[in-house]
């Protein structure tokens, strides 16, 4: 089912790749942080839990075109919690309806970018926001309005699909219930509501205030066909956006399970934070933070070389990011271990994104499998590339909506040609050992390389990540991590002991030590680190002893 999903999305042209979508959503949380942060006011919980919803419709699911903001076969987003404004408005500038920096106006006399999003009358349209097609701020409005416009279509035999984004805390309106019966009266199968469960509404949890659950015997039995996601995995939401576009005859209700404030550490899962800005000192700490989000990768080719099906499931309930998956052919490394066939077969164990590195001597010659075996990311070495090759390559990749990176070896440097692909370049891999075996000793010496190649790429544009690969374990993902990697590769580490669970947790664990020692220095020179320490003070304290701030940090009030 997963692959004819992606396969579907493919043909029918939502062919964003994972990488891209990931840093988009990422910008989103960047620009909204910095609307709240301006405007002294506004509601950074609401807008990061709905982030990837938000990111996943507009920049990969929905039919829209943002330099046409009124063209007749567009896909209709109803915002109906109305108060994500700030991640709604950046999702709109990222997606290109107007330019992000007007975020920076959020709340401000004369600004079109209002606290809640309106929508002007014909008479006044030039006061409306471009892509606001809604105006909300009373709660439970949304879903009727969506309802209208798919009712409407519907008459009028028209295409579009209509999108609602509802809160959990907004459920409480009995015009939701309302709505919700209307919906599956008139079988409206061109509307898709999504439910941002973040649990927490304007002065508690949810469930103290007015429990929801079971939602989805609820929406179940108002004759909706229900699905569940972790809202915050846009794999997950593409498949089931995938999903729902095939459901006749009932309206689609998803339930996004996601944490509130997602994305800030100490803004997660707290009600503080529903409708509360951040000191404006802070914001540069925050964009920091926001901007060194990392993922964990597990090479499956080490440890024992089989039961490939198991050792993704074991690791997919770890929470870990994306699947490493290292093709050896004997050739360019002296090793072998599979080719696309046995991807294409791991492909249904998980919607997990697969991170292909192929250490092959002819890429371009073999790249239609890997692309037919719907890996999300795919590698290739720039020892074997010319510049035309990799363009070739990197160009059917991105047609085929997938993240193009390329792999150096400890002794090659980027290059000069790669310079001229960086646009659509989503991850340049330093390798840091020779590649052919899981297990190598991590090479120090390529960390200034690795320092050096970060900088030198961001001068010339490259907005992709760093993928350190090799000998990453809990001693040197930290040094990776300083020298500017974000995707972590880990194959002995994760799988060359028994405690796979124990090693993933260890890992995160480093990697965000050395997000809060960054966010730290990054604060001492804004000379803000008491300030920074207090309003971080619980995400610091299991940390405390690593980052020698003990003392310090139980001094603080
Ligand atoms: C090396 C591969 C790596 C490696 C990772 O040739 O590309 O992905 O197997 O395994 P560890 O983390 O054990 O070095
Ligand atoms: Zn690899």
């Amino acid at each position: 089912m997963y692959c004819l999903h992606r396969m579907m999305m493919i043909v029918m042209g939502f062919n964003m790749r994972y990488l891209d979508l990931r840093r988009k959503i990422r910008d989103v949380r960047m620009w909204a942080i910095q609307g709240i942060a301006e405007a002294g006011s506004g509601h950074p919980g609401a807008s990061f839990s709905a982030a990837e919803i938000m990111g996943t419709l507009y920049f990969r699911r929905m039919r829209h075109d943002p330099s046409r903001p009124g063209w007749e076969e567009r896909d209709y987003f109803i915002n109906s919690k109305a108060h994500s404004a700030p991640g709604f408005y950046s999702t709109l500038a990222v997606a290109g309806y107007f330019p992000p920096e007007e975020v920076r106006t959020l709340r401000k006399l004369g600004s079109r970018l209002q606290g809640h999003p309106v929508m002007y009358s014909e008479r006044q349209k030039n006061y409306s926001v471009p892509g606001v097609e809604y105006s909300g701020g009373s709660e439970g409005m949304g879903l009727s309005v969506g309802i209208g416009i798919a009712l409407a279509s519907k008459l009028d035999g028209k295409k579009n699909r209509v999108f609602v984004l509802i809160g959990d805390g907004e459920s409480n309106e009995g015009q939701i219930w309302e709505a919700s019966m209307a919906a599956g009266k008139f079988k409206l199968d061109n509307l898709v509501t999504i439910l941002d469960r973040n649990r927490i509404q304007q002065d508690g949890f949810t469930e103290d205030i007015m429990p929801l659950d079971p939602t989805k015997d609820k929406w179940a039995a108002f004759n909706w066909q229900v699905f569940e996601v972790d809202g915050h995995r846009v794999e997950q939401i593409v498949d089931v956006l995938n999903k729902a576009a095939q459901v006749k005859d009932k309206p689609v209700m998803i339930i996004a399970n996601t944490v509130k404030g997602n994305g800030v550490r100490h803004m997660a899962n707290n009600p503080q934070w529903h409708g509360k800005a951040p000191p404006k000192r802070h914001t540069e700490v925050l964009l920091e933070e926001l901007e060194s989000e990392c993922l964990i990768a597990p090479s499956i080719i080490a440890g024992e070389r089989e039961n490939y099906e198991d050792k993704i499931r074991k690791v997919e309930r770890e929470g870990v990011d994306m699947i490493h998956i290292d093709v050896m052919d004997g050739r360019f490394v002296p090793n072998t271990t599979f080719f696309a066939d046995k991807i294409k077969k791991l492909r249904p164990s998980t919607s997990l994104p697969f991170d292909a590195h192929l250490m092959i001597e002819k890429p371009l010659e073999q790249i239609q499998e890997y692309i037919d075996a719907r890996c999300d990311i795919i590698t290739v070495h720039a020892e074997v590339c010319t510049e035309n090759e990799f363009r070739e390559i990197q160009e059917r990749l991105i047609a085929n909506g997938i993240s193009p990176g390329i792999a150096i070896n400890p002794g090659t440097d980027v290059p000069e040609w790669l310079y001229r692909c960086l646009h659509d370049l989503d991850v340049v891999i330093v390798m840091s050992v020779n590649p052919g075996f899981a297990g190598q000793k991590f090479m120090p010496k390529v960390l200034p390389k690795m320092v050096e190649v970060n900088k030198k790429l961001r001068e010339h544009g490259f907005k992709g990540y760093i993928e350190a690969d090799g000998g990453i374990d809990a001693t040197t993902l930290q040094q990776a991590y300083d020298a500017g990697a974000r995707i972590f590769v880990a194959g002995n580490a994760v799988y060359g002991g028994g405690d796979i669970h124990g090693a993933v947790i260890q890992l995160r664990h480093k990697a965000a030590v050395a997000l809060e020692r960054r966010l730290l220095n990054h604060a001492t020179q804004l000379n803000i680190r008491p300030d920074w320490m207090k309003a971080r003070k619980h995400i610091l304290i299991p940390y405390a002893n690593e980052l020698g701030i003990e003392e310090e940090l139980h001094a603080v009030k």
